[in-house]
């Protein structure tokens, strides 16, 4: 079965074609355009601006998709529909959670591709879309399975029983993991997106260190999650350090730590507790080096199977959303292109 992909939930424009057999997915084209560079000098995304970007965007990006999968665009009547190796047999989109406007070029988009090429559609979860960034290229992955998603909007740990089986067992209960890697750049001049600057500032940091900061709720019974006492907690110490602009590598190396031992400290917790046989990282923080190797060696101290995508598939991008949808699509999970709603809250269930 064949899957176009589309994903425009945030500042990236992206579109792939996927090619699912039995329980695996290849992808045979991932294309994204990226407007981090447009939305740097605000420090942020502007919803207004990324709309307007994804709208400039999207059928070009979409057409190089098809044409890097060897699919052709449908031709005038008369002429067979597809002269490429592959037919499209549905279309996946993402329907929320993300920026209202930006979300909204993505599914009209393929609503209009849907209507005139005759295809089903399956509306895709973006949080769904980054767990299965974890099945590309996998064969059979062992359930129940536990998900540790990370993203600048979300921070949750997902049970997955078996494909479309998820039950959330632990979330944020102010910021997310990546939001408060962004808020803690703002804090130290760095600069957006904050995450992988942090990341590259704190590798500069070679020593011991003295710089303290919380490792918020880790203790906790729960499986939930708090980031912005964290970043406060930055905040209280470079305002009574007047040599911090000296020491932001430290400060840096100390939060990303206090990050990824919250989180994998919290993951591994949840894989004892719920004896599951696999853990996975997902979400646009999954990209990030520290936390992908301590996340690797706490399932290996544990026995556990592991998957990490591959840094491609970690922030926004539609090769996810292919992978997601056809697995959907397997079970004839289509939503009718008239239903097909965007939703900037969507919960994930
Ligand atoms: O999943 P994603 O692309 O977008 C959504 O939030 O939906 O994730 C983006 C987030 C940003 O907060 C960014 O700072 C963070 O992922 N991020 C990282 C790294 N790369 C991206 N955080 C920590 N370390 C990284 N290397």
């Amino acid at each position: 079965m064949i899957i176009l992909g589309i994903e425009t939930s945030c500042d990236e424009t992206a579109a792939s074609v996927a090619l699912g057999r039995g329980d695996s997915v290849r992808i045979l084209s991932n294309v994204v355009s990226s407007q981090i560079e447009i939305h740097k000098k605000y420090n942020g995304v502007v919803p207004e601006i990324a709309a307007r970007e994804h709208i400039l965007n999207i059928l070009p990006v979409i057409n190089e998709a098809l044409e890097k999968a060897g699919i052709n665009t449908p031709r005038p009547s008369g002429t067979p529909l597809y002269r490429g190796d592959y037919n499209i047999d549905a279309l996946a989109v993402t329907v929320g959670p993300g920026l209202i406007t930006s979300l909204i070029v993505g599914t009209e988009t393929a609503k209009t591709l849907a209507g005139v090429w005759k295809l089903p559609i399956v509306a895709v979860n973006n949080i769904e879309g980054h767990v299965y960034a974890n099945f590309i290229g996998k064969e059979k992955i062992k359930f129940p399975a536990l998900i540790l998603t990370v993203s600048g909007g979300h921070t949750m740990l997902i049970l997955m029983k078996g494909h479309g089986k998820f039950q959330t067992i632990g979330e944020t209960r102010d910021d997310a993991a990546g939001e408060a890697f962004d808020k803690a750049a703002k804090l130290l001049n760095l600069g957006y997106p904050g995450g992988p600057i942090v990341s590259k500032t704190a590798a500069e940091f070679k020593g011991q260190g003295e710089v303290v900061l919380p490792r918020p709720m880790l203790n906790n019974p729960n499986f939930d999650f708090s980031f912005s006492g964290l970043k406060t907690a930055l905040l209280y110490k470079i305002q009574k350090d007047k040599d911090w602009q000296k020491k932001v590598p430290e400060y840096c190396h100390e939060f990303e730590r206090a990050v990824v031992e919250t989180l994998v400290g919290k993951a591994v917790k949840a894989a004892k507790k719920y004896k599951v046989k696999t853990m996975m990282l997902a979400g646009g923080v999954s990209a990030n080096l520290v936390l992908r190797e301590e996340f690797q060696d706490a399932a290996f101290r544990l026995g556990l199977a592991c998957h990490i995508p591959p840094l491609e598939y970690t922030t926004d991008n539609a090769a996810m959303i292919a992978s997601a949808g056809y697995f959907r699509a397997k079970k004839k999970s289509f939503t009718p292109w008239i239903k097909i709603k965007s939703d900037s809250n969507l919960e994930f269930k």
